[in-house]
């Protein structure tokens, strides 16, 4: 969703505003704009990323220590100029940016449009701006006091920074439901939706809670209040973060990037909770509370996206190995559907970014329900991080591309770990297919190293496909959720129609689809469903659709009836999705570089998701 960052300090504000907003853009990107405070506040905006901002900026006047600025993802209102943060009050005294939604926002539009403001946007964020303007002048009391009440008759999410005239050495920064970040530097402080922007800056951060307000001035340090008024003492936490991470170290894209980070993204998953050689997997986050797990009647999964499809897998493996019910659901379904859940469920939520609205009122609801909910996610103090009860991150590192990569693959292999920890616990799993599958995943950073060679082989694939106008993706078992996976990538970053499919489906309404343009993709490493498979691939054959298959190292079958093959090495079948994903994720790369499509930011998507 939109991005926020914004300083005070004895600095100038703009470049490290605009540094910010570059290092947020995967966050939203349809319009930008920035607010610096001199004597009177300029304030700066425009339709398109961050470059067009800067272009728009060249000749303007960018003085000032003091300032806001934003990257917006469209929710009320066009990309436009108009609709770009940061809106004014009024006089033009206070300038304010925001992420989120208020959704009461019509209610409180009429109210002040009937009190004569003339709103300039069309968004619901300027609503927000006018009522502090009015509650400052109508009530007499000062700008804190005015954002906080405005806050309690704000219905939704937000997250807010103000700066005002008025205030030249301060800025106000309030949540709900939605991220920001305090960095704490010498003298100078920074608030941002995450904490890419503060790094280069200081590693000492404040992550607000919601309802917090935090009231940042250059005199008084900081105070945080609660929307109601009560005070709490500030927590100092630690950035674990490094400004290495978030550049694209000689990579064309971040997408290329952190899909060839893999082998490392995944042993840094594995680091410290994998040790073969003593035979033991154990989650430190989870310990405490793997007992319930095992008395659990079932697990619920539930996420959004990508991260959706790396439950699927985990489904797979927790029946297989744990033996106990789990059930998938979309986070956006679960919570609006009354689901049964009570105190004996546990509840595993998955989210790269740790902020998508749906799986943290998901979370919300199994709590209010009884249950526990375990959280698997990669930013590390994120909201869901901090709503669950217990859980492991991914230590994936920041992923940048919007198409989510390594964060998948990183997910299942928290999954796989979680399941063997509490497999071996319940003595569902045999010491030998234990120690056999701990063996495997072991490998599997450097089988991944060995799938990324094949890369020009797949860009020659992509080559022939980049003018397809639908593709198919095929597997089974384990493989079903790689289809989708590879799917979701192809239809991100390209712009290409593509459906998955569990293979034997295929003949229960998309095989109606094929025909000598459609190219499917069919993940063949199935043991157990090698043969059925096989009659899949001849089925789409038979009616002369062309197969790119993904087949296990001296495959001949397929290879003899597939157009294009690319070999992954062989491992145990449940983690072939670490390294089925991979191919196709290099798949979609380079046929959406093909189509000249933009791949870290494809059009109407947003990295992270904070609005329902
Ligand atoms: C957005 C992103 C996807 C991601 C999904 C869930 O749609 O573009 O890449 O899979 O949100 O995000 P999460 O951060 O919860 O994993």
């Amino acid at each position: 969703m939109c991005g926020i960052v914004a300083y005070v300090g004895q600095k100038d504000a703009y470049p490290i505003l605009i540094n910010g907003l570059r290092r947020l853009e995967y966050r939203g990107y349809d319009s930008a704009g920035v607010a610096l405070l001199t004597d009177q506040i300029n304030l700066y905006k425009c339709r398109g990323k961050v470059a067009d901002l800067e272009e728009y900026i060249a000749d303007k006047n960018t003085g000032g220590t003091i300032g806001i600025a934003h990257t917006r993802w469209a929710t009320h209102g066009e990309p436009n100029d108009e609709n770009a943060h940061p809106h004014f009050s009024r006089d033009r005294d206070i300038a304010l940016i925001h992420n989120g939604i208020i959704e009461n926002y019509a209610v409180l539009k009429k109210e002040l449009v009937s009190r004569g403001y003339v709103f300039q946007s069309n968004t619901d964020t300027e609503v927000l701006v006018h009522l502090i303007e009015d509650i400052r002048e109508n009530e007499n009391v000062e700008l804190d006091e005015a954002v906080r009440i405005a806050l309690t008759q704000v219905e939704g999410t937000y997250a807010i920074v103000v700066i005002s005239k008025n205030h030249p050495d301060s800025l106000i920064a309030a949540r709900n439901g939605s991220p920001l970040v305090i960095g704490v530097g010498e003298g100078e402080y920074y608030v941002a939706s995450d904490g890419a922007p503060l790094v280069e800056y200081t590693k000492n951060v404040i992550y607000l809670d919601n309802e917090d307000i935090a009231y940042i001035s250059l005199k008084d340090d900081i105070k945080i209040k609660s929307i109601n008024n009560i005070e709490r003492t500030p927590y100092i936490d630690q950035l674990e973060m490094s400004i290495t991470q978030l550049e694209k170290g000689g990579f064309e894209h971040f997408m290329l990037k952190e899909i060839y980070e893999q082998p490392k993204s995944i042993a840094d998953s594995m680091r410290g909770r994998l040790n073969v050689a003593k035979e033991i997997v154990s989650l430190g986050g989870i310990i405490e509370y793997e007992e319930k797990m095992l008395n659990a009647p079932r697990f619920t999964m539930v996420a959004c996206g990508t991260s959706w499809h790396a439950c699927l897998v985990g489904e797979y493996i927790f029946e297989e190995l744990v033996r106990i019910p789990v059930e998938v659901e979309y986070a956006s379904e679960f919570r609006y559907r009354n689901p049964i859940i009570n105190e004996k469920d546990i509840v595993i939520a998955i989210s790269q970014s740790g902020e998508t609205a749906d799986t943290l009122a998901a979370i919300g609801l199994a709590k209010e329900n009884g249950a526990t909910v375990i959280g698997i996610c990669n930013v590390v103090g994120s909201s869901i991080a901090r709503a669950t009860h217990a859980g492991s991150y991914t230590h994936a590192g920041p992923e940048i591309g919007v198409a989510s990569t390594k964060a998948f693959t990183a997910q299942v292999t928290l999954l796989l770990l979680m399941a063997l920890s509490l497999a071996k616990k319940k003595g569902t799993i045999s010491r030998s297919r234990y120690h056999e599958i701990i063996i495997a995943l072991e490998n599997i950073p450097r089988q991944i190293e060995e799938v990324l060679s094949h890369e020009k082989l797949i860009k020659e694939i992509a080559d022939r496909f980049s003018d397809a106008k639908n593709f198919l993706y095929l597997g089974r078992g384990y493989n079903f959720p790689v289809a989708l996976e590879g799917a979701l990538k192809l239809k991100e970053i390209s712009y290409i129609h593509a459906e998955g499919y569990p293979a034997a489906e295929m003949k229960h309404g998309p095989i109606a689809l094929i025909d000598e343009e459609m190219p499917v993709v069919v993940i063949a490493t199935n043991k157990g469903t090698y043969d059925k498979v096989v009659s899949n691939i001849q089925e789409v054959k038979a009616r002369k659709g062309k197969i790119i298959a993904i087949v296990t190292k001296g495959d001949e079958t397929v290879k003899s009836l597939a157009d294009y093959v690319i070999e992954i090495p062989e491992t145990e079948e449940m983690l072939v999705p670490l390294l089925a994903t991979v191919p196709l994720q290099l798949l979609s790369y380079h046929i959406a570089l093909n189509r000249g499509c933009n791949v870290d930011q494809p059009r109407n998507l947003a990295k992270s998701v904070t609005v329902e």
